[in-house]
């Protein structure tokens, strides 16, 4: 399938001198939900500012549905709506104004129908006479995403949506993110949040200090890099770990309580199997056990420690 957008070997190496991005190649895929996760300073910024036009490559080709971004600036922006990571809200301007406006800057014939339906799809209706400084910061928020939504672009760039936002709120705003990608939009989003990579996209690239260091489906990247983890809760406490089991990757927890193995996720279950053997054989007793895998963030944290 031919990637909605399209970076190939992108840097950027700001007027400081200082190089914000190195060697980017990235596809994204029409419909799906991309989440750049990268802690603060990665480039997450940069990157969306770049395939926005806002900022200029230093090198590299970027296409947005076939449109170079430079030569086409016009038409690949046209295909593109954007939620910038500032928000300017303090606007006198009514909701219902700040959508019509953004539709006419991008060239497009008025289109009531549509804002009306935008408005609707963000529960925005009610507020459309509204001015916008009058608002909560969760309808703000949603003004914004209307705004960019206002001239029908296929593609919805969020830069950190959900930065100083509510708990209740983000799951607000996961929800709109949601109906939109069913809706037909490719949705590109930035996070420091691991949570909300894991708990929004298809696929996720990671991004640190100016590298994509992967990208992958998201249950592709938890299952392949995470580890399991099988927890016994034992009967009585332990001294010390026996030689018997010395092989296995074992851990004493809770003064001696538990014992924890550690383990691919991929692997063969008769690894435990075989554990549980020599545990029996070894009498030690336990009364309970759990397995969990490994979170997204624990993964993160792994990749750029390394
Ligand atoms: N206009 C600029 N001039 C010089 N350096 C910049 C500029 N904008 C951003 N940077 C630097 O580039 C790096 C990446 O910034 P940014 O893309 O905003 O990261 P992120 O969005 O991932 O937090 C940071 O170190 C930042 O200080
Ligand atoms: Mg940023």
């Amino acid at each position: 399938m031919k990637p909605v957008i399209s970076v190939q070997n992108l840097s950027k190496t700001y007027a400081s001198g200082f190089r914000a991005l190195k060697n980017v190649s990235l596809d994204i895929r029409e419909g799906e939900i991309i989440a750049l996760l990268g802690p603060n300073g990665a480039g997450k910024t940069t990157l969306i500012s770049i395939i926005c036009g806002i900022v200029n490559p230093s090198e590299g080709q970027i296409t947005v549905n076939g449109h170079d971004i430079i030569r086409n600036y016009r038409a690949a922006r046209s295909e593109i709506g954007l939620v910038p990571q500032e928000l300017t809200t303090d606007s006198f301007e009514t909701v219902w104004n700040t959508l019509s406006f953004s539709r006419g800057l991008f060239g497009k014939a008025p289109n009531p129908a549509h804002i009306e339906k935008v408005l609707r799809s963000l529960s925005l209706w009610e507020k459309k006479d509204n001015r916008i400084m009058t608002l909560s910061g969760g309808m703000k928020r949603r003004v914004m995403i209307g705004k960019a939504l206002s001239h029908e672009p296929k593609i919805l760039f969020l830069d950190e949506p959900t930065a100083g936002v509510d708990v209740e709120l983000r799951k607000d705003m996961w929800q709109v993110v949601r109906e939109l990608r069913a809706s037909g939009v490719t949705i590109i989003l930035t996070t420091h949040y691991i949570e909300e990579a894991e708990e929004m996209a298809d696929r996720i690239g990671v991004i640190n200090k100016g590298e994509i260091i992967l990208v992958e489906e998201k249950h592709d990247l938890m299952q392949k890099l995470g580890e399991k983890r099988l927890t016994l809760h034992l009967s009585e406490p332990l001294a010390a770990i026996p030689g018997s089991l010395a092989s296995y990757k074992l851990e004493m927890k809770n003064d001696g309580m538990s014992l924890v193995y550690t383990y691919d996720a991929q692997q063969e279950s008769s690894d435990i199997t075989s554990l549980l053997d020599d545990i029996e054989a070894a009498s030690i007793q336990f009364k309970d056990l759990e397995t969990r895998q490994n979170s997204l963030e624990e993964i993160f944290v792994n990749l750029v420690k390394k």
